[in-house]
């Protein structure tokens, strides 16, 4: 946990409820052990998407497309949301997930593993959020940076994995080897030369850099 219980429990108890489309995609989440971004989480990622008013997102790892749902609903309708995704059958449920809700025609949703997506991708991009395989980060990253414009906005998700990032021991959930990387990934993050980065306490921990 990284936040204290009573913490917890307030900003469960205070946030807006879900909606029945992201309510049932939060259950199909829990119901099949996905991982998927978290409320504070995905309304963090929705303000700040509308804070800049971005027009231009990529995103990597789309999983059932909880996150997508959240940045895609902050874009003006002829914004533009392209996103990564290695598994069919996930990538399918994003897709007629986010049909439902209208978003269709802002979201390019790919089958592709992100490496090589991002690689192909020309910007300039508002906002990137970054959510696939933790030991691929680093790769996520040196791709997406040169991608946002200046001002730009990177997201990452799980840089605290639950607090284990910060006491520096596994939990039994994430193992020493996927906390040694992440330690070493909020280092370089947070020096980068071309961002200027800071780590929040919000879900499982989310960094956030913009491009200088
Ligand atoms: C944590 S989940 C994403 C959750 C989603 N962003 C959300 O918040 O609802 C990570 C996803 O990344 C996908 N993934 C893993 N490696 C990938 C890669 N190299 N390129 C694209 N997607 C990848 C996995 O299949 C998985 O569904």
């Amino acid at each position: 946990m990284i936040v204290t219980t009573a913490v917890r429990d307030y900003l469960d108890a205070t946030r807006p409820r879900a909606d029945p489309l992201l309510a049932e995609m939060q259950a199909h989440g829990a119901r099949e052990r996905i991982p998927i971004l978290d409320p504070q989480g995905g309304a963090l990622l929705h303000v700040l998407a509308r804070a800049m008013e971005a027009r231009r997102i990529v995103e990597v790892g789309t999983a059932i497309g909880v996150s997508t749902l959240h940045l895609a609903r902050a874009l003006p309708a002829d914004g533009e949301l392209v996103s990564f995704e290695i598994d069919p059958e996930r990538r399918g449920a994003a897709q007629a997930y986010l049909d439902r809700d209208g978003l269709e025609a802002r979201i390019d949703l790919r089958l592709q593993d992100a490496r090589a997506g991002l690689a192909e991708l020309t910007g300039p991009f508002d906002l990137v959020f970054l959510d696939g395989v933790k030991a691929e980060y680093e790769e996520y990253l040196d791709l997406a940076v040169p991608l946002l414009r200046p001002g730009g906005l990177v997201a990452v998700d799980n840089v605290l994995m639950s607090g284990t990032v910060a006491e520096n021991e596994s939990d039994g959930h994430w193992t020493e080897e996927q906390i040694a990387t992440a330690r070493a990934f909020n280092e370089r993050l947070l020096d980068h030369p071309q961002l200027i980065a800071t780590i929040t306490p919000v879900g499982d921990g989310i960094a956030l850099a913009v491009r200088r």
